[in-house]
């Protein structure tokens, strides 16, 4: 792989754990050279189990260390010479055990203390037997270390080492180059403006009542906090909601369905990105009572009837309009998921459909969890497992990464 233009090369610091996957390492390393980076190694003792320390040191071109104190090791660079050195950090691959020594900040040997050390951002690729990563241990482990920015690569669903089936395969060698060079590059999403609609809308009856939804917010909210981290110019349109504005991004309070509308339409033609993942309510009363009704008023035992009209599907109407910018819907369903936003990306025209089934406890509405489908026009459809809000959105901007045409 030769750099492109928009990619520099840079210092790679590799660090390498104990797990199977260690095999691939030195062809890691080989496809991080070719591309002009300088690599250097570091394992943990663990790892040497895995790979040889003199096969990475061969193909880098510069000593593998494992060794926190060894005089030799230390006399050709020390070890806090080694955490100043790099423009990235890569840790491939991370096992459950290094994943949570970084959590706790532990430097037991000479890769975590590397890793405590250095200030460099770092990009993990997990692997791990699905279990493993499954756990509420490494699943509360891994979203600390995303809170504090460290950057993740997989891992990826398949065969295991282990002979389960599932997610924990490491990324492979050509996926952790690509994203080191676009992290290196820095300017994916340079310049690119994201519009992210979140949270329900709410459509008034009167003076004080409403109708609305139990969408809270969360994924929108997500997705606009990693667009904005990615380095894009976010502007997020938000329902009512009592979520706070992730860093960095340019928030507009709407309530009903129209100033949603309004807000979508004006901001849309000078984005490239537009996500929409408000939960919009698609009728509005006919009319809206400037008072208070009072029950008085009706008569007794009376009931209120309600004229409900449509709502404008906000949607459709960007994606017949969208030229080439990246239109991305979401669809909540509470059963026949994957065929019902089949025809719902055909009748929206846009260019992904994030579906997720509504009848499941830990997905969709008020979670912080989710499970969704990404079907794309043509029908085919990639099932996630349950994440994070925080990890469907990271998974979304990959996507979307590709569809605009960026090498990962
Ligand atoms: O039609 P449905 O509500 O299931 O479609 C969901 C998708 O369409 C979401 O992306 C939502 O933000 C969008 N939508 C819209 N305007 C509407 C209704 C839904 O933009 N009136």
């Amino acid at each position: 792989m030769n750099p492109s233009p928009s990619q520099r090369s840079g210092r790679i610091l590799l660090a390498v754990s104990g797990g199977i996957a260690a095999y691939k390492v030195p062809e890691l390393v080989r496809q991080l050279t070719k591309a002009g980076h300088e690599v250097r190694c570091a394992l943990t003792p663990a790892a040497c189990e895995f790979v040889s320390p003199m096969v990475l040191q061969t193909l880098s071109g510069a000593p593998a260390r494992s060794e926190l104190f060894d005089p030799g090791e230390e006399g050709e660079i020390s070890h806090i010479e080694l955490a100043d050195w790099p423009d990235l950090v890569v840790v491939a691959p991370a096992t459950a055990h290094v994943l949570a020594r970084m959590t706790a900040g532990l430097a037991d040997d000479l890769v975590t203390t590397l890793l405590l050390a250095t200030r460099a951002p770092v990009l993990v690729a997990p692997a791990m037997n699905v279990n493993m990563w499954d756990h509420p241990a490494t699943r509360e482990n891994v979203g600390r270390l995303r809170e504090r920015g460290v950057l993740l690569e997989g891992p990826v669903a398949g065969e295991l080492a282990c002979g389960w089936e599932g997610e924990g395969r490491m990324a492979e060698p050509e996926a952790i180059a690509a994203r080191v060079g676009l992290l290196l590059s820095g300017d994916a999403w340079k310049g690119i403006r994201v519009l992210v609609s979140a949270g329900g809308t709410r459509e008034p009856i009167d003076a004080v009542r409403s109708i609305t939804n139990r969408s809270s917010g969360k994924m929108g909210f997500a997705v606009a906090a990693e667009a904005a981290r990615r380095g894009a110019e976010v502007v997020l349109v938000a329902g009512p909601t009592a979520l706070s504005t992730p860093p960095g991004v340019r928030r507009i309070d709407v309530e009903t369905a129209l100033d949603m509308e309004a807000a979508v339409n004006a901001e849309f033609p000078a984005c490239q990105v537009a996500v929409m993942s408000a939960a919009v309510a698609d009728f509005r009363p006919a009319h809206r009572e400037a008072k208070k009704i009072k029950k008085e008023d009706l008569g007794p035992d009376q009931g209120l009837r309600l004229d409900l009209v449509p709502n404008p599907d906000i949607l459709a109407g960007i994606s017949r309009e969208r030229g080439d910018r990246i239109v991305i819907g979401f669809a909540a369903e509470s059963h026949d998921v994957v065929e019902a936003a089949r025809r719902k990306i055909a009748r929206k025209g846009c260019d992904l459909i994030v579906a997720n089934d509504i009848s499941r406890a830990d997905a969709g509405f008020d979670t912080d969890t989710n499970a969704v489908f990404l079907i794309s026009p043509g029908g085919e459809a990639e099932e996630l497992p349950l994440l994070s809000k925080a990890e469907v959105a990271e998974r979304l901007l990959d996507r979307v990464e590709k569809l605009r045409g960026v090498a990962r």
